[in-house]
């Protein structure tokens, strides 16, 4: 079946690339952007503009908290699907996990198996990591927590030593990607074998265009998300169940 189509092309693969979206962690608590319960029914993407984060730092910073509060509630751990990418590496030809996730969780996974091996997937945070924030004047990173401790109790915008106003270490709306990152991302898209877009929507960029890019390129390009897609017509094989069953399956059939 497709499943078992995809693991053989994975075990033959050189280069098999993971590109990941919200729908990976929705099974560990985070809520996703787009669909139901989407964070984007409860907040407009206009507040979260680069441009009213220059413009406005003290109202940005302010839906900041609540966004934060709202997507990173409390407890929330890696699940199956990440630890399944985790687990496969590079012996099972797995490069790199592209990821447009904030939340951190698939370096937590891979820290989990660490110990185990030495042939980890390098793991791209393509939008930034939101458990960090970073001063814009001179670039020192701090971790959220106490950074956002002070925002609460009314620090607005919190600031860094040097004056500058920190800023979440994420890509905001209207912000370029880094070059280097975009890069190495399409690089890796492109000289990829297998291609796997799990759980994402695939309509911002550079989602919208990287699983295009590699299809292009001749790669078997599979698409693991509940909602179709966009790109489903440029896929090889399209799976519409839960990351948390399709990802361990993939797993185990490569490896046997
Ligand atoms: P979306 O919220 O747009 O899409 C998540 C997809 O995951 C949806 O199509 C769901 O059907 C699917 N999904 C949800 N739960 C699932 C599950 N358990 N198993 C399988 N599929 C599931 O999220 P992204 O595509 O990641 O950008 O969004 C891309 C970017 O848009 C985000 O990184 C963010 C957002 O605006 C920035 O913040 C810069």
């Amino acid at each position: 079946d497709d499943l078992e189509r995809l693991a053989d092309d994975i075990r033959d693969a050189e280069t098999v690339v993971a590109f990941t979206g919200a729908g990976i962690s929705q099974p560990s608590g985070v809520p996703t952007f787009r669909g139901d319960d989407g964070v984007w029914d409860k907040f407009d993407e206009g507040q979260f503009t680069y441009g009213r984060f220059q413009r406005n730092p003290e109202g940005f910073w302010a839906d900041r908290i609540e966004l934060q509060q709202v997507m990173f509630d409390g407890e929330y751990e890696p699940n199956a699907a990440h630890e399944a990418l985790a687990a496969m590496g590079r012996d099972d030809n797995l490069e790199a996990i592209l990821t447009q996730n904030t939340d951190g969780l698939h370096g937590e996974a891979a820290t989990s198996v660490r110990e185990e091996r030495t042939d980890e997937p390098s793991i791209l945070e393509l939008h930034g990591n939101s458990q960090r924030v970073r001063c814009i004047d001179c670039g020192k990173r701090m971790e959220d927590d106490p950074i956002f401790e002070r925002a609460t109790n009314g620090e607005l915008p919190p600031t860094c030593d040097c004056g500058g106003v920190y800023k979440p270490d994420v890509v905001l709306f209207g912000e370029q990607l880094p070059g280097a990152v975009i890069q190495r991302a399409r690089s890796l898209a492109g000289e990829s074998d297998v291609f796997l877009a799990i759980g994402s929507s695939l309509v911002v960029e550079p989602a919208a265009s990287l699983p295009r890019l590699a299809a292009s390129s001749g790669a078997t390009v599979g698409i693991v998300n509940l909602e179709s897609t966009p790109v489903d017509s440029s896929a090889d094989v399209v799976v519409r169940e839960d990351v948390t069953d399709v990802l361990p399956k993939i797993r185990d059939l490569v490896e046997k």
